[in-house]
This record gives structure tokens, C-alpha cells and sequence, in this order.
């Protein structure tokens, strides 16, 4: 009789499947199950902390509310998420990196003038953003759909406050044109903590860990024949860029923001977006 026993605990389970519904269905809980056993074997985990466990999920889903997604937190802050988006988005040299996508983007943000200010609430000081969106041979790439999003001087993004910040605050959708130019004045970021007043900010909190991120903006880059890239630009000089919460931070991603005096602006960075098609190109490992 195949019995559950310490030895076997992980066999004896997998061997329950029987019509899989997929093959990659059966690898992955497969391994899971695996895995799962072996850690809680390597720490022998004690009955009261197997209730703590479930404790922390439980609460983690009851915190859950349409606009507060504390399981992707937990993921972020135990840097899964950005292990997934490492696995699933390799690119070659000269490509534009990818990074978090994090749990403050919005469906239906509004498609802006290019140059448009996309900070409704008056706060923070100005900065051109711009640059050029190219393919991987130095062309521009027209009709890309450059979509951006970021906190506001307080460091909450409008969909933290709702009714307190205008709507689609600090959000944008721009569109290229046959330079593939594209250019939004905005809040020069500021960096903010990751919502910690849940079960992910307590086990932040326990772990000597802090909530911050720091400053950045966010991008969306679609485009026809091209792989979309899913992305932040970081503001050079920031004391979190070396202890992100969420493990965001790349060094191409970096970029010197500077000074400048003009009526319209006292801040400028400047970035260039270069996308991989969506054919082989650019899927190293795939
Ligand atoms: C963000 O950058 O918006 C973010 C990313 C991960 C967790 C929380 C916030
Ligand atoms: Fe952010």
C-alpha cells in the first residue's frame, strides 16, 4: 500500500494524480509538491508555525480588495515576481530591460498631446521626460503607444487616494510618430514605501526589512510587430536604488535626471526605448 510516511511524503502524493489535465499542469504541481516537502523538511516545521503560516495567507487574501492585490506584493517583496518576469523576458544586448509591473496600473488612461503634462494635482516639480522608441537596429519605431504612470509628489498614486488626487493623475497614454519620438512633462518622481500596513508590510517589518522603492516612473511600450515592454526608468542618485523592496532596480534603468531652468520644466531625463519584434528576435533561451 502506498501509505503517506516522512520518507515517501512527496511520491505518495504526486502518485494520486492520475488524468492530468495537461502535461504542463503535471510538471508544475509535480515540483511543487516536491519542493514544498523538501522545505518543510529542511526546516521541520513545527505546528505552530504551520499555523502562522495559514494565519498570514488568510489574512493576506482578506486584505484583497479590487484595488489592493496583496498577493502580488508578497510576491514582489520575495523577489518571485521579478524572477518570473526575469524567466519570461530575456532580451539581447542593446534591448530595453524589463522590470516589476507592480499593482498601480489602470486600464483606460487617457491618450495625451505629446509634451502634455500628465500631473493634474499642480504638486511636485516639473520634468520633460523624452527620448525615442527604436527597434534593435537604431530605427524609430512609429505609432508605438508610450503609456505612463507614476505617484505624485506625496508619493501615492491616484489610485491610493481616490477623491483626494483628480483621476488618471500622473497618467498617460503617447503616441509616436514616424521619429519615434516621444516627450510628457510629469512630477520628477519621488519614491515612496509599498502599502505596509498589511500582513506583507508586518513580515517586511519582522524581517529588519524596509517598504521603500525608489523613485521612479513607469512605462508601457506596445507597438505592432513588436514585443512589448513592460518597464520603469529610475531617478540616478536615489538612496533605495540599492535596496529596492520589490528588487526592481537594473543599472541600464538608471538615468541622470538634470537640472534645468526653463518656464516649463526644472528637471529633464532623457531615454531611449529599443523593442525586440515579436518573432525570434530577441528570445534568447527560447
Ligand atoms: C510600483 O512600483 O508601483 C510597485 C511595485 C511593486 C509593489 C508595489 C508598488
Ligand atoms: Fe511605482
Amino acid at each position: 500500500m502506498n501509505y503517506f510516511t516522512e520518507d515517501r511524503s512527496p511520491d505518495v502524493v504526486n502518485a494520486r494524480m492520475t488524468e492530468v489535465s495537461s502535461p504542463r499542469l503535471h510538471r508544475v504541481m509535480t515540483s511543487l509538491v516536491e519542493h514544498l516537502h523538501a522545505f518543510i523538511k529542511d526546516v521541520e516545521l513545527t505546528e505552530p508555525e504551520w499555523e502562522a503560516a495559514i494565519d498570514f495567507l488568510t489574512r493576506t487574501g482578506q486584505i484583497c480588495t479590487d484595488t489592493r492585490q496583496e498577493f502580488i506584493l508578497l510576491s514582489d517583496v520575495l523577489g518571485v515576481s521579478m524572477l518570473v518576469d526575469a524567466i519570461n523576458n530575456r532580451v539581447p544586448d542593446g534591448a530595453t530591460e524589463t522590470t516589476v509591473f507592480g499593482p498601480f496600473h489602470v486600464e483606460g488612461a487617457p491618450e495625451r498631446e505629446m509634451g502634455a503634462n500628465i500631473s493634474l494635482d499642480g504638486k511636485g516639480e516639473t520634468c520633460l521626460f523624452e527620448g525615442r522608441v527604436l527597434d534593435l537596429h537604431g530605427n524609430p519605431v512609429e505609432d508605438a503607444l508610450v503609456s505612463v504612470w507614476s505617484d505624485n509628489e506625496d508619493g501615492f498614486y491616484d489610485v491610493q487616494q481616490p477623491g483626494i488626487q483628480p483621476a488618471f493623475n500622473n497618467r498617460g497614454i503617447f503616441r509616436t510618430g514616424p521619429d519615434g519620438r516621444y516627450a510628457f512633462r510629469g512630477v520628477k518622481p519621488v519614491s515612496y514605501p509599498i502599502p505596509d500596513d498589511g500582513p506583507v508590510g508586518g513580515m517586511l517589518a519582522a524581517l529588519g526589512r524596509h517598504p521603500w522603492r525608489p523613485a521612479h516612473m513607469h512605462f508601457m511600450i506596445t507597438a505592432n510587430g513588436y514585443r512589448r515592454v513592460i518597464t520603469h526608468i529610475f531617478v540616478a542618485g536615489d538612496p533605495y536604488l540599492v535596496s529596492d523592496a520589490v528588487f526592481g532596480v537594473k543599472q541600464s534603468l538608471i538615468v541622470p535626471f538634470e537640472k534645468v531652468d526653463r518656464p516649463t520644466e526644472s528637471w529633464r531625463a532623457h531615454f531611449d526605448f529599443v523593442l525586440c519584434r515579436t518573432d525570434a528576435e530577441g528570445r534568447p533561451g527560447h
